[in-house]
């Protein structure tokens, strides 16, 4: 009796050491694939979700998934061009081995979930082309082994939170075509040593092009035309030695341009 008393104890014991460990599973995968397809009102006449993501079927084998090949694990959701409308269902925060969202040329719209923040795999994120809207969520700056961020083409507001200019992963920031207001932070490229292109044409941005822009040394596209910017376009920027795409126009900028690109 004791024994068994013994042998229960440690199954529970280890019970709760493995749920404390694993909080996320492949159940949990499963569960928010489900949901996120809740959330996705498709005008698409096949229907291609509402046949194939079904229940009880491998959801690795679901169109747009890919899974870890050690684990059931979903690491690629892959939804680009399918007319998909709807908003993007809060549980995609529990993909916890997502490392590719691209959800690009759909209808989503509403708020870009907060709990992406969650997704701390996440190398590439290509939302653009949307109808997303609200304010950037402060919580992309946890994303520490992003590389791309997309989300051009939506109707994104608000500033461009100060947390992402930390990401010091970054290559690609793309937010052109949006509604964003403000200034970009002084010290924006401290921590972006591997930046190479950075599109914020077609917004609402204003106040002086920071001259830390010298610091993100690899750029090679700087697109920051058709915004509010003005004052001088900072000397430093001469320093930009890899710069292959420049478009300043259309903004409120003054100084001597050919100073920059001698
Ligand atoms: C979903 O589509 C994929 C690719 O076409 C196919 O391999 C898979 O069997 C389908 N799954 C279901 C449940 O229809
Ligand atoms: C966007 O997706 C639609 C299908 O939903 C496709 O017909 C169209 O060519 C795509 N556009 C681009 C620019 O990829
Ligand atoms: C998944 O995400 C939702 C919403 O963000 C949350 O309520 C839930 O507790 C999460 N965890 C699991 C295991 O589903
Ligand atoms: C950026 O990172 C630095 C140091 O890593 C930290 O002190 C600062 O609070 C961060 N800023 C933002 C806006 O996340
Ligand atoms: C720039 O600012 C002016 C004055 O505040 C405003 O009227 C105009 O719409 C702004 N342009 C853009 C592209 O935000
Ligand atoms: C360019 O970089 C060099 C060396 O890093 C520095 O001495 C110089 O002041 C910089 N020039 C500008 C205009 O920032």
């Amino acid at each position: 009796m004791g024994k068994q008393a013994n042998i229960f104890f440690i199954f529970f014991y280890l019970m709760k050491i493995f749920l404390v460990a694993s909080p996320l599973n492949s159940s949990t995968d499963e569960h928010s694939l489900l949901a996120i397809k809740s959330h996705i009102i498709t005008s698409d006449p096949n229907n291609i979700l509402a046949t194939n993501w079904s229940l009880g079927t491998n959801f690795c084998t679901w169109i747009g998934v890919t899974c870890s090949r050690r684990h059931p694990r979903v690491t690629t959701l892959n939804l680009f061009n399918m007319n998909l409308q709807g908003t993007i269902a809060k549980e995609i925060g529990n993909l916890s081995f997502l490392s590719y969202l691209n959800i690009r040329n759909n209808s989503f719209n509403g708020a870009i979930p907060y709990e992406i923040g969650n997704l701390r795999r996440l190398h590439k994120v290509q939302m653009s082309f949307n109808q997303l809207s609200g304010e950037i969520p402060l919580s992309f700056g946890l994303l520490t082994n992003l590389k791309v961020l997309s989300i051009q083409g939506n109707h994104l507001t608000g500033a461009i939170p100060w947390s992402i200019f930390n990401i010091s992963s970054l290559q690609e920031i793309a937010l052109t075509l949006n509604q964003l207001y403000g200034t970009l932070p002084a010290g924006m490229c401290y921590h972006l040593p591997k930046l190479e292109s950075l599109y914020l044409s077609s917004n609402h941005l204003s106040g002086n092009i920071p001259t830390s822009l010298s610091a993100c040394s690899q750029l090679k596209i700087l697109s920051l035309s058709y915004n509010n910017f003005s004052g001088a376009i900072p000397m430093q920027m001469g320093n930009l030695s890899q710069l292959q795409l420049l478009h300043l126009g259309s903004n409120k900028l003054s100084g001597m341009f050919l100073d920059i690109i001698s």
